[in-house]
């Protein structure tokens, strides 16, 4: 049976339908730098341990300073959370739209937040037949009875970045019909080449992006995220009325240093431009599966071997990937693996290759 969690990276569920222990998993199931904390975060926490002795400024307004300058940005028009979770719900309690439009297959999240506010939702499927990619036709679907679009740029979990122009079609057309637009930018950062929608915001007064620190930057256990628009009445509100210190010092203390750790930021993308275009070029090769294109830090398949059940296959190799079963729009067959390091990149090709290879789960 796929081991079809809300989301990545439950290695503990996972390892103990297995009967072993967490750390004998690799996890190709959260899409995660490999490279780890940055040591200069590392040292930074040991160097502040004390904080933890006394509460975080309420305001968070060095975190929100540091924030701000490093994109440019007043700061009254970004907010911090615990995690850019954090965020996709407050900001939803706050719109409170009636209607909103998701794109699936999607991030679980917007769903759940949206039903938290009884919204009504929507949906507009991406198909295989268009590469899992809106296109002109998406156009369409935003009509004015909407108040609300969720987008997701590059996509989770499809990793891919829609065209430039259908984007700024679709925001130029939300904005001419009060439609508010939240696009998700988590993974933005593992491309250094997109700016993403921070630098025309103020072209836009019904724009939020969300940001989320802890991929790129390898502290989910930390928790960092933020929301930038200049929507600053909306930003301010949401400021007021959610529960004070909801972000940890420490977290806190990550979201003013790591920008500044150029080094680290730069071995990343060395990193992911060499291991992201040899594990695509590897998957693709395989015949049993078919691969898309990643933009960030994952990539998306789909398993052509009627009935084999790749997940479990290879958790047997103790390896861990996501299951993308339990998205709408999807089945059993879709999968999405992170990119790792050299070595365990290396170690997933090879238990591939051993689970196709293998006569009693090949399928036919
Ligand atoms: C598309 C997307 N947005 C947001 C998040 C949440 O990120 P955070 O860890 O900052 O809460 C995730 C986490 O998996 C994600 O995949």
């Amino acid at each position: 049976m796929a081991f079809t969690s809300q989301h990545g990276g439950n290695i503990r569920e996972a390892a103990a339908s297995m009967g072993v222990e967490p750390h004998e998993l690799i996890d190709f199931s959260a899409n995660i730098n490999p490279l780890g904390m940055p040591a200069s975060l590392k040292q930074a926490i040991i160097d502040n341990l004390s904080l933890a002795e006394h509460y975080p400024d309420e305001a968070y307004q060095d975190l929100h300073d540091a924030l701000a300058r490093h994109h440019g940005v007043s700061a009254d028009w970004v907010l911090a959370g615990n995690g850019e979770t954090e965020l996709i719900f407050n900001l939803v309690k706050q719109l409170a739209p009636k209607r909103a439009l998701l794109l699936t297959p999607g991030f679980a999240e917007y769903r759940r937040a949206l039903d938290a506010v009884m919204c009504e939702i929507r949906e507009y499927s991406l198909s295989e037949t268009q590469d899992w990619q809106p296109d002109e036709q998406f156009l369409a679907a935003l009509t004015p009875d909407l108040d609300c679009l969720f987008l997701c740029t590059p996509n989770n979990p499809t990793g891919l970045m829609p065209d430039r122009h259908l984007l700024d079609a679709i925001v130029a057309r939300c904005c001419a019909m009060n439609i508010a637009v939240i696009i998700d930018e988590a993974f933005l950062d593992f491309i250094p080449a997109d700016p993403g929608f921070i630098p025309r915001l103020s072209h836009y007064p019904q724009l939020y992006i969300l940001r989320s620190v802890t991929k790129f930057f390898a502290i989910p256990g930390l928790r960092l995220g933020y929301l930038v628009s200049r929507d600053i009445d909306t930003v301010s509100q949401i400021r007021k009325r959610r529960e004070p210190w909801t972000i940890n010092a420490f977290a806190a203390l990550a979201g003013e240093r790591v920008f500044h750790d150029h080094q680290y930021i730069e071995a990343s993308h060395t990193w992911l431009k060499t291991e992201r275009s040899r594990l695509f070029a590897q998957l693709t090769a395989m015949t049993a599966l078919r691969v898309w294109p990643p933009a960030a830090n994952y990539i998306f398949l789909r398993c052509e071997r009627p009935g084999l059940a790749l997940q479990q296959a290879l958790l047997k190799r103790k390896i861990l990937i996501r299951s993308c079963a339990n998205y709408p729009g999807l089945d059993g067959r879709y999968y999405r693996v992170a990119i790792k390091s050299e070595a365990d990149n290396n170690h997933l090709l090879a238990a591939l290759r051993d689970v196709f290879s293998d006569k009693d789960v090949a399928g036919g």
